[in-house]
């Protein structure tokens, strides 16, 4: 295996870093997620091309969570070995967020907001990735049956404990989503970011409001699947290809691909052809451009995926 060397250009390579909200930490406009293509699943030698491609053009930011694989917990194993490998010179450079809210053990609590899931969570989180703390820990979603300040307390406390730097919500809903801002701002742990999926296809946190909020509170708005999992990018627009995401997940099922939305993506695509572009590299910066947008948090299977996305930063 060859070693590793970060090129020594990666802060010139045209990435561009936005304020998260209003703290101290700036985000590059295009983050990586794990959720797919980084489990035991996957080949290591592929994950780690993508992760040295990412960090050389300035991608700081790698967005993990406690159930990411398959199987489960195996993409925070690959990146402990990434630290191990290559990565660990470069922790200061680097911020690394995970989450716990998801199924991830059996019985009752290996799931949703207690107290006692969340700090469990994290601290085997810690174990398979090989860090003393993490950038950022979230929520993963909101839990109705646990009382919301359980939960918040636990992050509150996460901070406190030095296991995390910054805390976040993912995927909670608008008054709830109110009531967490508060409550972490009053006890000095204000929350750093929230996650929600945004993208050309689904706007929901922008017609329910959760964006507004966002930047009423000052905190920051990552986007997860901006390109609607390969949906808008030119993948579908002939057929489904046998190495595709919808060929062999769950999460991307060829039902979803109705002749409506192939007729969409078509004219869009289209579109972006008309201004020059992809219809990824347009379907990005469509999220960047809207008011409160932090980052666009993209998964890639290949890296030549991740070079074409990051034509979005300009
Ligand atoms: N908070 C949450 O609940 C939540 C939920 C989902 C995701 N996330 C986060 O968001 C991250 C990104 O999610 P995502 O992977 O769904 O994001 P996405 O960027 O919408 O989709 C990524 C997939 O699209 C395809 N693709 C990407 N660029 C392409 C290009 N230029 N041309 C053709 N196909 C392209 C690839 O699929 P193929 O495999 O087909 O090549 C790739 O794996 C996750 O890794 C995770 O960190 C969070």
């Amino acid at each position: 295996m060859e070693n590793y060397f970060a090129d020594p250009q990666r802060y010139n390579n045209g990435m561009q870093y936005e304020r998260c909200g209003r703290s101290g930490v700036l985000l590059p406009k295009v983050s990586l997620g794990f959720w797919h293509n980084f489990g035991g699943v996957d080949p290591y030698e592929r994950s780690r091309e993508i992760t040295h491609y990412a960090f050389d053009h300035g991608i700081t930011h790698f967005d993990l969570a406690n159930n990411y694989g398959p199987p489960y917990g195996s993409a925070e194993e690959t990146m402990g070995r990434l630290m191990d490998d290559d990565f660990r010179p470069y922790r200061d450079e680097l911020f690394i967020s995970t989450k716990a809210g998801y199924d991830m053990w059996p019985g009752p609590y290996g799931n949703w907001g207690s107290r006692k899931y969340l700090m469990a969570s994290l601290d085997q989180s810690l174990r398979r990735m090989h860090l003393d703390y993490v950038d950022l820990f979230y929520s993963h979603r909101y839990d109705p049956e646990t009382p919301l300040e359980e939960t918040l307390q636990a992050l509150v406390d996460v901070v406190r404990s030095g296991k995390a730097l910054y805390v976040g919500i993912s995927r909670w809903p608008l008054e709830a989503t109110r009531t967490a801002f508060r409550y972490l701002k009053e006890r000095d742990v204000p929350c750093l970011i929230y996650q929600g999926k945004l993208n050309m296809l689904d706007r929901e946190p922008q017609e329910e409001g959760i964006l507004d909020l966002c930047r009423e509170a000052g905190v920051g708005f990552i986007s997860f699947s901006p390109l609607a999992q390969g949906l808008l990018t030119d993948r579908y627009l002939n057929g489904v290809p046998e190495d595709s995401r919808m060929s062999k997940g769950k999460f991307l099922r060829p039902d979803m691909l109705t002749d409506e939305l192939l007729e969409k993506l078509r004219r869009w695509n289209a579109e972006a052809q008309d201004r020059g572009e992809t219809l990824a590299e347009m379907a990005l910066s469509w999220i960047l451009d809207q008011p409160g947008v932090t980052s666009v948090l993209v998964g890639a299977s290949s890296t030549a995926q991740l070079q074409k996305n990051l034509r979005c930063v300009k």
